[in-house]
């Protein structure tokens, strides 16, 4: 049985852990899709980066594309939890798909940021990842580009046009405290950049990486469940790393390596935000199997966050979805 609180245990869990309000929001986006509309269903990009979650919902029907062409017209179209560029919105349309956005509430908040910002005239950074569809989506918001910087040499390099009308955004899913650094970088380069009124970090990331700060320090290895494109999953387990742990990320229990326990005591698990608490459960048994005892909750703030779904996707009887 599990324990409650108690740090004397083999196997100790981060909390809060594993799947976000808008990862919830976007599999129930594609589900419902699914029931109300039959399948196939079109999604652009993986719905949220995880392996386990795109191969359940491949076998119910959805189909996962990144080029538009690939959707049939007229067919139905779901914009992944990353978010899209402005151009894949105008081609969607163009095409005639219906479409249903699982954008990630806390993601559009910063598309809104982008355009408010460009219609002030400022010129805006954005601080992410190369290549991650976040990023893309997030910079696809504006016609003429923004300026991307992953790291501190980054802002050393970039030239911007006018100091005095420049911003800057980020990614949602960043480490804290590397993003801390960047952002006092160009605070420090350009002492006038306009900073968002909250943080784009979002609170998912924000408390996973808290909890993992908690929990590293306590565990000889750490053990993230999460997929290799998903990255906060990533960060989660470089901070575990940062914090003295071993600490290796899987897929899912059956890539754990037996070498990788060796000498280990005690056991941390914790996984992405993507990551379903199904897997988490698997890596228990594993560590359970190889010989770990006793598994414990960590103490860990309550999430209460819930997002609406879009419209037209009440299921028949509902009320008021
Ligand atoms: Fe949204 Fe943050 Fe999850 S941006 S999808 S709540 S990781």
């Amino acid at each position: 049985p599990m324990g409650q609180g108690g740090e004397d245990a083999d196997i100790l869990l981060a909390n809060p852990r594993g799947f976000c309000a808008g990862v919830d929001r976007a599999i129930e986006i594609v589900e419902r899709a699914l029931t109300l509309y039959g399948a196939p269903i079109y999604v652009r990009h993986e719905i949220v980066h995880n392996t386990f979650v795109v191969e359940g919902l491949r076998a119910k029907g959805a189909v996962f594309i990144e080029d538009l062409a690939d959707v049939p017209q007229g067919a139905t179209l779901i914009y992944s939890a990353h978010g899209v560029p402005k151009s894949v919105r105008r081609e969607s349309q163009a095409r005639g798909l219906r479409v249903f956005d699982a954008t990630c509430p806390l993601v559009t908040k910063v598309h809104i940021e982008v355009l408010k910002l460009r219609k002030e005239g400022y010129e805006i950074i954005m601080i992410g990842h190369a290549g991650h569809p976040e990023v893309e989506g997030t910079m696809g918001q504006t016609e003429d580009g923004m300026i991307l910087v992953e790291t501190i040499e980054d802002v050393s390099r970039i030239s911007v046009k006018d100091p005095a009308k420049l911003a800057y955004v980020s990614q949602t899913t960043l480490s804290v405290d590397e993003t801390r650094d960047v952002i006092d970088a160009l605070r420090a380069r350009f002492p006038l950049i306009r900073a968002p009124k909250k943080d784009d970090i979002c609170y998912a990331t924000q408390n996973r990486q808290d909890a993992v700060k908690f929990m590293a320090p306590k565990v000889d290895v750490v053990i993230v469940v999460g997929s290799p494109t998903s990255s906060n999953s990533n960060r989660l387990r470089e901070l575990a790393e940062k914090l003295g742990a071993r600490a290796y990320m899987v897929d899912g229990a059956h890539e754990i390596q037996p070498q990788w326990l060796e000498g280990a005591r005690r056991f941390g698990v914790t996984a992405g935000a993507s990551a379903p608490e199904v897997l988490v459960k698997e890596v228990i048994s594993t560590l359970k199997a190889r010989g770990a005892g006793s598994v414990s909750q960590l103490d860990g703030v309550t999430e209460h966050i819930m997002f609406p779904l879009p419209k037209g996707l009440k299921l028949p009887g509902e009320q008021g979805a």
